[in-house]
């Protein structure tokens, strides 16, 4: 009776762990795909500023490569993106004080370009930015 109790448990935990591992493997294939479409997006609309090398104008057009503000203002980041940034704003120890006007991107486009920037030109992001994360972002946030 033991035994059978241990084997289903041991049956369970297996299958647990089986599914949760096939369900990263999915999500990371996904995430690669947001980010690939990113990339197209990235080149269509914020390479002009931000330069193919993610590294911006000093001064003019802040980096988004290794980006402190992108790395630890996640959803001040998607705000700007989908609703304009404008005021002052430090990046990496720089002052910029300028202009950026929304894009008019969807938000499924918004969070494929964030996924892109997260993870390009050293940058690391491991939580896959979603739709409906972007979705929830308000002008006030
Ligand atoms: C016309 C030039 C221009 C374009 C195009 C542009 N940006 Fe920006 N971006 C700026 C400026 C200028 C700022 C800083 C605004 C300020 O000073 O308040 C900024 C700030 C940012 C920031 C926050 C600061 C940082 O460097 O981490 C992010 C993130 C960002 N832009 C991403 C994007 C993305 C993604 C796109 C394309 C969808 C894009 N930008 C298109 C000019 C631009």
């Amino acid at each position: 009776m033991r035994l059978k109790i241990c084997l289903k448990l041991i049956l369970t935990i297996g299958l647990f762990y089986s599914c949760n591992e096939k369900l990263s493997a999915q999500e990371l294939q996904k995430f690669k795909e947001s980010a690939e479409r990113g990339a197209i997006i990235y080149k269509d609309f914020c390479m002009v500023c931000h330069l193919p090398d993610g590294n911006g104008v000093s001064g003019v057009y802040p980096p988004l490569a290794n980006s402190d503000y992108l790395k630890t203002k996640r959803a001040k980041s998607i705000k700007s993106i989908k609703y304009g940034l404008s005021g002052e704003i430090k990046v990496n120890g720089e002052t910029y004080n300028s202009i950026m006007a929304p894009l008019g991107l969807t938000d499924k486009e918004i969070a494929d370009v964030m996924n892109y920037i997260t993870t390009s030109w050293g940058n690391k992001n491991t939580q896959m930015i979603t739709e409906a994360e972007v979705s929830k972002i308000q002008p006030k946030d």
